[in-house]
């Protein structure tokens, strides 16, 4: 409220107002490709290159380079395309996390990152990917170590991350080539026999592509379910109408998305001009952080924002970001979360937290918790 826009001592520049946030997410002089630093600044943001040196994924890159790989996303992800892809997906989602909750609803304690939250989004990447059944366990155990180093890894981490992204890479190529000559009706099909206007995904792009939507999608997926299912617990009537009202779950977790959002800060951005925001500047060349949680509470433009309730008539919030780099998997990470969340209340029988709070993931970025054991 008193500085909204701020210098850190390290140079980068945080913003906290919603409406500067959102005209900063349409914002062409703001770019996400980490070159147009300062290199006083290039140890402030990750390098936008995968572990050796792999084409930098298209979350990390410019127009057009950036257009033309999220368009050939597009056309197997979604509308207007693909629009059956999703929702064709709605059965196997329901499915799956109900074998989840299933094996823990008759423990006397479960941890529901662990058992439900976590391994939820890894088995539903892999399905719309086209990874077969057979491989999905090994699959999983590559994502792990990835999904570890994302936050503060140690060496050992690191080491551990490399090699897993060194076995996935070499398993997702070969993945590809099978469905070249063999193709399925999954993304990966899609991606190396379509020739869209954009020409087929390969090599290094489809590579980086494809971590990208196995990375980008997880652990602000399991973020969405676990602050979710936090949450419902703190708002008991809340949960009860998730029990009994069919359609209650698309807006109860449009409001988890504003009120609880999984990435509190984004910090991928630099300025490539000066930009005056009110009466700060934000100087070209250095690094800025979007506060997306604070922007999601912001009373100017959200009323009674401090509040849970799904009944508001007007949900604007910045959870997705915003612009050209607006979450592309937005309508399937909301599918899941409706789906966990709907299936979580039906079968779990008078649950508890077993500690409220519950200890959280060391992350300023990504906020959920490490686990949440419930009795
Ligand atoms: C981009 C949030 C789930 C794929 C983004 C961005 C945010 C975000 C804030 C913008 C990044 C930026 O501007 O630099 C979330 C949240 C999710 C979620 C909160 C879950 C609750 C998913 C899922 C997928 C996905 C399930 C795919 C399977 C992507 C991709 C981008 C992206 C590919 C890059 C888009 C671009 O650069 O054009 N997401 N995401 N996300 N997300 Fe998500």
């Amino acid at each position: 409220r008193t500085r909204p826009v701020w210098a850190e001592e390290d140079g980068t520049f945080v913003v906290s107002r919603y409406r500067d946030i959102y005209a900063l997410m349409h914002d062409p002089r703001l770019s996400s490709d980490p070159n147009n630093l300062l290199p006083e600044f290039a140890d402030k943001l990750p390098p936008a290159e995968g572990p050796g040196g792999m084409a930098p994924a298209f979350i990390r890159t410019d127009p057009p380079r950036h257009d033309v790989l999220r368009r050939t996303v597009m056309r197997q992800f979604g509308p207007p395309h693909r629009p059956d892809r999703i929702d064709k997906l709605t059965p196997k989602l329901s499915a799956v996390v109900a074998e989840l909750i299933d094996k823990i609803a008759g423990k006397p304690e479960a941890d529901l990152v662990d058992e439900v939250a976590y391994p939820f989004p890894v088995a539903v990447i892999s399905e719309l990917l086209g990874v077969p059944a057979e491989d999905q366990a090994t699959f999983g155990g590559w994502v792990d170590p990835i999904v570890n180093a994302l936050t503060r890894p140690t060496p050992e981490q690191l080491q551990e991350r490399n090699d897993a992204m060194q076995q996935l890479s070499h398993y997702m190529l070969e993945l590809a080539q099978r469905r070249r000559t063999q193709p399925g009706d999954d993304m990966i099909s899609g991606f190396v026999t379509d020739d869209g206007p954009d020409g087929r995904l390969e090599g290094g792009d489809l590579l980086s592509t494809l971590i990208l939507l196995l990375i980008a999608g997880h652990e602000t997926t399991v973020n969405l379910i676990t602050n979710g299912w936090l949450t419902l617990q703190r708002h008991p009537d809340q949960l009860q109408r998730l029990r009994t009202e069919p359609r209650f779950a698309i807006r109860m977790v449009e409001e988890l998305l504003r009120y609880e959002p999984s990435v509190h800060i984004l910090p991928l951005r630099t300025a490539v001009d000066d930009i005056e925001i009110g009466d700060a500047t934000v100087r070209k060349g250095h690094p800025i952080a979007v506060m997306l949680a604070s922007g999601n509470r912001d009373a100017e433009c959200i009323p009674d924002a401090d509040r849970f309730d799904p009944d508001r008539p007007d949900n604007v919030h910045l959870s997705f970001a915003g612009g050209i780099h607006y979450c592309l998997g937005a309508p399937l990470a909301r599918l899941e979360a409706q789906i966990a969340l709907t299936q979580l209340a039906k079968r779990l029988q008078n649950p508890r937290l077993v500690a409220d709070p519950p200890p959280y993931r060391p992350s300023p970025i990504l906020r959920g918790p490490i686990h949440l054991r419930i009795a």
